[in-house]
């Protein structure tokens, strides 16, 4: 996507042989700063994940598949396998809950599986290469499909503008480019569809104020930041026409992890009629799993941040306050589960199906 009229992926390399170097743009410093960070060891590259200087189901498994490349690249010579085994398990549990991270590891695993070091890396980096080049191409299929779900819309609404509310960030900035639930949105803005977002703010990390708003105002795409607990009074009141939310975890029956908040949406939106989308490329569904309640790890993240707010002074520098008493405890889950009963589809790369197995494997039957 376009920054500044300069086309971006959230993570890429520059330059060739030892001087090629794995590039990021550090999503902590927006939208108030637009910088770009290099990772050179795998630990750069875990703080970068645990962090949430990359963050966004997604970009997390692309982040993982270019870690896996700098860890072979920076393997000791005698050392290899444990060096690797032991890179892997570091990845791996930068954080739980998007299945893509997982994903990206075991696709890297594949590819390196019988390697020495040295035909290591140039496979490593093909497979990151692949894996960050498919998750943009499927997020611009996931907003083909999506499109025609807003075009049925807009096509009821007479030349109004289409309201559609979203959580979180499931844009470009949460992939390699795109994105899940913003794809079908910029698609729909792209061929002359009036849209208009209504923005959740998502606290505690509020990844819709600052990255949602920030990449809706790049694009040009009409939208305004609402405080989380407003999207109830809005769908009351016709204000939503439809829901779209991305995801980090989908199980084979159609149950979707998303960030906190998500499912308070999904029930207000089923009580008011108001059709709720989750969208998400392949590399989101965990097969292997049934019961999303049950079954997904939920991540809890640091008590601070539900404490701390940071955000631009008057005096134009970020800054970080203390938004409770100084003792109060709090807890931070940055996840909930949306059972498949309340969602009305599921929007893919390879199209949009119910939200249920046989809907899902309708998509996938390689699954079955
Ligand atoms: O904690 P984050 O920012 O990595 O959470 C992921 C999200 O941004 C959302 O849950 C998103 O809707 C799904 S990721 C495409």
């Amino acid at each position: 996507m376009n920054v500044n009229g300069r086309h971006y992926r959230t993570i890429w390399t520059e330059g060739s042989g030892e001087e090629e170097t794995l590039l990021i743009i550090d999503q902590t410093a927006l939208p108030h700063e637009f910088r770009v960070v290099a990772l050179h060891s795998v630990d750069d590259v875990c703080r970068a994940v645990r962090e949430m200087l990359v963050r966004g189901a997604g970009l997390i498994g692309a982040t993982a598949a270019w870690g896996v490349w700098i860890a072979v690249r920076t393997a000791p010579e005698g050392d290899f396998a444990a060096f690797m085994a032991q890179s892997m398990e570091k990845l791996r549990a930068t954080r739980p809950t998007a299945s893509n991270l997982v994903w990206a590891l075991e696709r890297q695993k594949k590819a390196l599986a019988g390697l020495g070091r040295k035909e290591a890396v140039e496979a490593a980096h093909a497979e990151a290469q692949t894996i960050a080049d498919e998750d943009a191409e499927f997020c611009r299929r996931i907003g083909e499909h999506g499109l025609g779900i807003i075009r049925e819309l807009a096509a009821r609404k007479g030349g109004q503008p289409v309201n559609i509310l979203t959580h979180c960030n499931a844009g470009w900035l949460a992939f390699v480019d795109h994105g899940s639930a913003l794809s079908p949105v910029y698609a729909a803005f792209n061929a002359g569809i009036p849209v208009h977002v209504w923005v959740d703010e998502t606290r505690p990390r509020n990844q819709g104020a600052s990255l949602t708003a920030w990449e809706l105002g790049m694009h040009g795409v009409p939208h305004d930041l609402i405080a989380d607990n407003a999207g109830g009074h809005l769908m009351q009141h016709g204000m939503v026409d439809m829901v779209i939310t991305g995801a980090d975890r989908v199980t084979r029956r159609g149950d979707a992890a998303n960030k906190i908040g998500t499912y308070l949406k999904a029930l207000a939106a089923h009580d008011n009629n108001v059709p709720f989308y989750v969208a998400l490329p392949s590399s989101t569904f965990d097969f292997s799993l049934y019961d999303g309640v049950s079954g997904i790890p939920i991540e809890e993240r640091n008590a601070d941040e539900v404490r701390i707010m940071s955000g631009l002074s008057e005096k134009g520098q970020v800054e970080r306050v203390l938004i409770c008493p100084a003792d109060t405890p709090a807890r931070n889950w940055a996840f909930d589960v949306t059972p498949a009963r309340l969602i009305t589809g599921l929007v893919t790369e390879r199209g949009v199906c119910e939200a249920s197995e046989r809907g899902i494997l309708s998509l996938y039957p390689e699954q079955a």
